[in-house]
């Protein structure tokens, strides 16, 4: 089969090095993928918010199967063009992805099907947003109703931070017309889980649980960035916790989709917090996380491709997903000054990897042969092994192994799961 891939990140490369151990498929292609993907798929330079272009490359290289992965293309509906043109896709259709791409949906549907989440207020105009953060409890989280870079979330804590950021959002629109609606809600305290799960509207399979560091630097300090690192399992998800998640979250979310008239196929990112009063949804994502990939997936032992085709025919229930009982850890190298700025164009060159070890690019280009780093998450490097301790340990040999001038890391992926073990 010929299949294609949009996108071209760590994610995207974790799916396809996750592709091409399928004998099904025959050929791969990255839209655009990046230097480092270009090693395991054919790239071609049509950006994942192309949709036209997209469609024309599907159409005119006869491809078999489309994997959709990005939030902006799923929430502007390429799935939904592809399939129009008669290309069998993973992914949900636009009606589905509203789930990620609007806060103000997602929590309105939580709220209707009592799916349990942070209590929260949506707001349409600055003025009555601000009247009400003068006298919320603090801390409180504001948060842009549409897609912002994973920047649009902002926990404040003192009234000013809170009126500062309901003037930014609304006022000074620092996010465009994602700012336009506002939810700001309740803050949640506890360990967060990251739940990707596989579903084709009738049936969800969550996959193996994991463990995001969305901060910048050691110790949960630094700014937010798009994750500096992953551990798989989450040890704090338990079965008992599972059980509850799948009971009270997970089917339910499914059923609601269907009942609205938006059953969601592909991949359902559950973005979870465990209070005390019992696990929360903190945010939906319509597609794979990033970098949860890059650990859940070396962990599938099943075919990739199968479960995704499940996905799409509504056969998943029949269909065998499942995870190997080890353990991994990915640390994410980043151009130093990520997120803020950062300088592109530094030569990457990698270790003698063992068997055990991924090394899924970012963010590079290749010229006469030389990877070069380009954007601020570069690389992803992950390890996998029968202990959590092992596979951290791994994945930071790993990292040292490789040559990168300009890149930093975190020093302490893993630390925190090690602990509550
Ligand atoms: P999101 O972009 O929705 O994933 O939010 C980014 C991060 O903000 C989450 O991973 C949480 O750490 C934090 N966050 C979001 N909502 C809340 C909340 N209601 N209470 C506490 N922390 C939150
Ligand atoms: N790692 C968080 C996300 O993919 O949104």
């Amino acid at each position: 089969m010929k299949v294609m891939v949009v996108g071209g990140g760590g994610r995207e490369h974790a799916i396809i090095k996750g592709l091409k151990k399928s004998p099904k498929v025959e050929e791969i292609y990255a839209l655009p993928g990046n230097g480092g993907i270009a090693k395991d798929a054919t790239c071609v330079n049509i950006g994942a918010k192309d949709i036209d272009g997209i469609c024309k490359f599907a159409k005119d290289n006869k491809i078999d199967y489309a994997v959709v992965a990005p939030d902006d293309p799923l929430v502007l509906g390429c799935v939904d063009a592809l399939e129009s043109i008669g290309v069998s896709c993973f992914g949900p259709n636009k009606a589905a992805a509203i789930i990620e791409g609007s806060k103000v949906f997602s929590k309105n549907l939580m709220k209707k099907y009592n799916i349990p989440t942070a209590d929260y207020n949506v707001f349409s105009n600055a003025e009555d947003a601000l009247e009400f953060v003068k006298t919320a409890p603090v801390p409180v989280v504001v948060k842009a109703d549409g897609l912002a870079l994973g920047k649009g979330v902002i926990i404040a804590t003192t009234t000013e931070e809170a009126v500062a950021a309901v003037k930014d959002i609304m006022e000074d629109k620092v996010f465009g017309d994602s700012g336009n609606n506002i939810v700001i809600e309740e803050f949640l305290t506890g360990p967060e889980v990251s739940v990707l799960a596989f579903t084709d509207g009738k049936t969800i399979v969550p996959m193996v649980s994991s463990m995001d560091h969305k901060r910048a630097h050691d110790n949960d300090t630094g700014l937010n960035t798009g994750g500096m690192g992953t551990v798989a399992p989450n040890p704090y998800y338990t079965d008992d916790i599972a059980s509850v998640c799948m009971d009270t979250i997970f089917i339910p979310t499914m059923n609601a989709m269907n009942s609205e008239g938006r059953t969601f196929k592909g991949c359902l990112y559950f973005g979870l917090m465990l209070t005390v009063k019992g696990p929360k949804v903190i945010e939906y994502n319509c597609r794979f996380g990033d970098p949860e990939t890059q650990v859940v997936l070396p962990l599938l032992e099943s075919d990739l491709l199968t479960v995704m085709q499940a996905t799409t025919n509504g056969t998943l229930a029949e269909t065998e997903v499942k995870f190997s009982s080890k353990s991994a850890c990915c640390v994410i190298m980043a151009s130093k000054g990520y997120p803020v700025s950062y300088e592109n164009g530094f030569p990457i060159v990698f270790g003698e990897a063992e068997e055990n070890i991924s090394y899924f690019v970012a963010g590079a280009t290749l010229e006469d042969g030389k990877l070069l780093s380009k954007g601020g998450r570069v690389l992803g490097v992950t390890a996998v092994n029968d202990c959590l301790k092992c596979a951290v340990e791994d994945a930071y040999k790993a990292v040292k192994q490789v040559d990168f001038s300009n890149g930093f890391y975190r020093n302490d992926i893993g630390a925190k799961a090690l602990k509550a073990l």
